[in-house]
């Protein structure tokens, strides 16, 4: 195994993704920043170094277990204290399964600014995959807005609320395209001939077989992706084989990764359209484009067709008949334990909390991040750090009809986690709801950090934890992924091995959700765990742990 070092600058940088000129966070002056590749074994070593000035920041390794690592999680307030300006972080974990990941920053909305990037991990050589290909070929999908992240920010945290509202656009590998004849470009730098916007191009051979490595590191949007006229056959998701299926369309949520293969056996004489489009939400963005093109012809030459539209944006069971389609590759099961020894119901609601806050809460407890990471403070025993009492295991299901409003839309906040017995089995239920409009529910993908978990099953409707769950669960040929969508109206269940000594945020995806109290955080065998760096220390309670 070798050792792979990178070493990434954050700093702001006027960009224009879409023509449209705004700061982004960059890495090294890029965004996405570079991709970091290496095999399955290898340790990676990143230095970073915040460039920001006047932000602290941290970066997250998302996908990445960190076994033995906990804190190089990235995840700020929880295990490790931010990155303040002008300072360096060295984060050091091994990749231990190949597959497809992604990096991206774990502070206030820095996300949505810029920051992120792909991990690409391959195969020990000599290992074959189920499945073959000529070439390997990486793409993220992000959604991008005009205003800055501190307004967005500022108008989620305010009464009244303002929702940061449908992206401008979507980017394929960085680029996108706005109008910029719109009203809304008026007094903006907005040059449709800027290179930065010029579109992302994948070229292939006629005949030859592509891997190309989807990942979705959208804020908010839930998207469908498509090569027009081609069929794609998906065969890993989140770093797992899958049992092969043919889409002319995926859909994919924010925080995951696929690999699909596609092969050029299209008419070669001219060029075909990547294109993304949102859906889960009523779309107000056009489609994002990126261009397939058929060598030799002029990689910029426009298809003579126009960009598929995908399907239609409310069509909820063909999401849920996908989610249910990704099954374990049958020669790379990897049985989940036969029985679990915990279940925690988490009802997804939207919320008021504290004076008519909108914000999200599980079991109406809103999350909220203390000031000392919770690494820290549980390793150390620092008490007042946090809320020691235990959040909610369920919720009164019987009563509570998943299809209106909250009846009491009043929450809590708190900063309560949950304790898990090392080595458990643990199972999550989540429970989709209407939000606090009628008739509205929304799609949120959920992300496990330090894991991967089962997917044991998706529904539609309310889950009845009286009435399940041998009929239910698939313990058979579940797929292993460390994100997955709970769709409107619907549930979840997933279940994992607490198996990880550390403390690991499990949170929606959706960055305007986690900012707004969607997530809670698991502990589990901190005890075994050794002397933590001095490095993610110096915040909160944390302060008086560093020696003079
Ligand atoms: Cu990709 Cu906690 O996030
Ligand atoms: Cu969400």
């Amino acid at each position: 195994a070798k050792v792979r070092r990178y070493r990434f600058h954050i700093a702001y940088k006027y960009k224009s993704p879409d023509c449209f000129q705004k700061l982004s966070i960059t890495v090294n002056g890029q965004s996405p920043g570079p991709t970091i590749i290496a095999e399955q074994g290898d340790t990676v070593v990143v230095e970073v170094q915040n460039g920001l000035l006047t932000e602290n920041t941290a970066v997250h390794w998302h996908g990445i277990r960190q076994i033995g690592t906990p804190w190089s999680d990235g995840t700020e307030g929880i295990s490790q204290c931010p990155i303040t300006p002008g300072e360096t972080f060295v984060y050091k974990f091994v990749v231990d399964r190949a597959g497809t990941y992604i990096y991206h920053a774990h502070y206030g909305m820095q996300r949505s600014a810029g920051l992120y990037g792909l991990i690409k991990v391959a195969v020990p050589e000599g290992t074959v995959e189920p499945f073959a290909y000529d070439y390997d070929r990486s793409i993220v999908v992000n959604d991008w807005w005009h205003k800055s992240t501190y307004e967005q920010a500022t108008g989620l945290s305010s009464v009244p609320f303002a929702f940061v509202g449908e992206p401008q656009s979507l980017l394929i590998n960085g680029r996108g395209r706005f109008n910029c004849s719109l009203p809304s470009a008026s007094g903006a730098v907005c040059n449709l001939t800027n290179p930065d916007c010029s579109p992302s191009v994948f070229t292939v051979v006629p005949g030859k077989t592509y891997r190309f490595r989807i990942a979705c590191i959208t804020s908010l949007s839930a998207i469908s992706f498509g090569f027009e006229g081609h069929n794609m056959t998906v065969v890993e998701a989140d770093g797992y084989y899958v049992k092969p299926f043919v889409v002319d369309s995926l859909y994919l949520y924010s925080g995951e990764t696929y690999s699909v293969l596609v092969k050029a056996d299209q008419d070669p004489s001219r060029n075909y359209w990547a294109s993304v489009n949102v859906v889960s939400r009523k779309p107000d963005t056009p489609t994002g484009t990126a261009i397939l093109n058929y060598y030799p012809n002029h990689p910029s030459r426009a298809p003579p067709t126009a960009p598929p539209a995908g399907p239609l944006w409310n069509d909820t069971a063909a999401r849920l008949n996908q989610s249910v389609a990704i099954r374990a590759h049958p020669d790379h099961v990897e049985a989940p334990p036969a029985a679990s020894d915990r279940t925690i119901v988490l009802l997804n609601t939207q919320n008021k909390v504290d004076g008519g806050h909108v914000r999200w809460a599980l079991n109406n407890v809103s999350f909220t991040l203390p000031d000392t990471p919770y690494l820290v403070a549980l390793k150390y025993k620092l008490k007042r750090a946090f809320d020691a009492r235990p959040p909610p295991e369920s919720y009164d299901y019987r009563g509570y009809d998943i299809r209106s409003a909250p009846p009491n839309p009043n929450a809590t906040s708190s900063s309560s986690i949950y304790r898990l017995g090392f080595n458990t089995t643990v199972d999550v239920v989540l429970q989709n709801a209407n939000t606090l409009n009628p008739n509205n529910s929304e799609t949120h993908p959920w992300h496990l950090h330090g894991h991967d978990f089962w997917v044991l099953g998706h529904g539609a409707g309310k889950f009845d934890p009286s009435a399940h769950p041998a009929g239910v669960f698939n313990l058979v040929d579940p797929i292993q992924k460390n994100t997955v969508p709970v769709h409107p109206y619907g549930w979840t269940a997933l279940r994992f091995r607490a198996d990880n000594p550390g403390v690991w945020a499990f949170h929606c995806h959706v960055e305007a959700h986690y900012f707004m109290g969607m997530g809670l955080v698991f502990e589990e065998g901190v005890e075994k765990i050794g002397r933590l760096p001095d490095a993610i220390m110096g915040c909160g309670e944390s302060k008086r742990l560093l020696r003079p």
